[in-house]
């Protein structure tokens, strides 16, 4: 296909570091596979990252890291645009744009807005508040037709839609209405420790995540200690969380189906089980893990690749952006 009739897939994710086994087989697996057929942005959204206090050299350090790890979990920097928003300075200016699009009251209703205020309760600041806006301004920028998130993402992803329709009727056609991309729930990684609850980066118990960098060692231990049932079979059963939560971690890294795992396992135990478990998963991420340490280890590279990446961003920012400016009344 011609590279201008692709369509368009934007995501962004968070320079936040110690990203779990959830977020790899959840969301940043599937990134890759729009690469071929479309034209993919994938932003490392420090701007986003401000809206709650971060240590400034943590927070540099972490966007090599969010972009190595990308790279080391396959987008190739050839086929996809990989960069940091704050190199685009496009995002902000659309994004106080869009403050002036969007209501109070509809962000009044974000509940990752309502969580992060409950957790930041000393520092509830605008940003956190018109975060959304923000996100809209990433993702109608580019003029998206896809966007891969997770389902924590859905509401915000909405008011995106809202957004772009309601500047549409006001100034007519300026913004594609980009459509998610939401991984099914067999994707959905629960805690190893509470099957019930979903893995979660800062949950802090250690032993109820696996991190896309932990050693094999440590992705052993923990898949020892997983929370079962005090039965002994392993069969795929929603009155079995832990052991169905297991089960869908070995099928994403052998591809085998459930029945496949309930017969290669019938009459073992759950021993042996967590053991092959364990040895699948640190064997999948044992590359992720190489190849990520490869490339922190060349920080010009990584510059190369940001400044790239950020160059061809802002030929598409650039263009959606004199529309914006012209059907405002701006003066040029
Ligand atoms: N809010 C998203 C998250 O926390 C990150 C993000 C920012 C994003 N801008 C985006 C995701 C645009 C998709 C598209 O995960």
């Amino acid at each position: 296909m011609a590279e201008n009739d692709k369509k368009i897939v934007f995501s962004g994710v968070q320079p936040s570091g110690n990203l779990t086994l959830g977020n790899y087989l959840g969301a940043i697996k599937n990134f890759s596979r729009f690469s071929e057929d479309y034209k993919t942005f994938y932003c490392v959204v420090d701007l986003h990252a401000i809206t709650v206090r971060q240590v400034p050299a943590e927070l540099r350090k972490r966007t090599y890291e969010t972009l190595a790890l990308y790279m080391a979990c396959g987008l190739d920097p050839e086929k996809n645009t990989l960069f940091v928003q704050s190199h685009v300075p496009q995002h902000a200016e659309l994004g106080w744009i869009l403050d002036c699009y969007t209501m109070f009251g509809e962000l009044s209703r974000m509940t990752q807005f309502k969580d992060k205020s409950a957790k930041n309760a000393q520092n509830i600041n605008a940003g956190l508040f018109t975060y959304p806006a923000l996100m809209a301004a990433d993702i109608l920028l580019y003029q998206t037709d896809i966007v891969p998130v997770g389902i924590d993402q859905k509401q915000h992803l909405e008011l995106a839609r809202d957004v772009a329709a309601r500047f549409n009727l006001i100034y007519s056609d300026t913004f594609k209405i980009p459509e998610g991309y939401i991984p099914t729930d067999t994707m959905k990684i629960m805690s190893l420790q509470e099957p019930t609850a979903k893995m979660s980066k800062s949950d802090p118990n250690e032993n109820a995540v696996i991190r896309i960098l932990d050693s094999k060692d440590d992705v052993m231990r923990k898949f020892k200690r997983a929370v079962t049932d005090s039965e002994t079979s392993v069969r795929y059963s929603e009155d079995k969380p832990g052991v169905s939560n297991l089960m869908t971690i070995y099928r994403a890294f052998t591809g085998k189906t459930f029945e496949e795992i309930e017969r290669e396992f019938d009459g073992k135990g759950y021993g042996d089980f967590k053991l092959a478990v364990g040895e699948a998963c640190a064997d999948g991420l044992k590359d992720v893990r190489d190849e990520f340490a490869r490339l922190m280890q060349d920080k010009a590279y990584l510059e190369a690749v940001m400044k790239k990446g950020a160059e061809e961003a802002y030929g598409y920012a650039r263009r959606t952006m004199s529309k914006v400016r012209r059907k405002i009344g701006f003066v040029n």
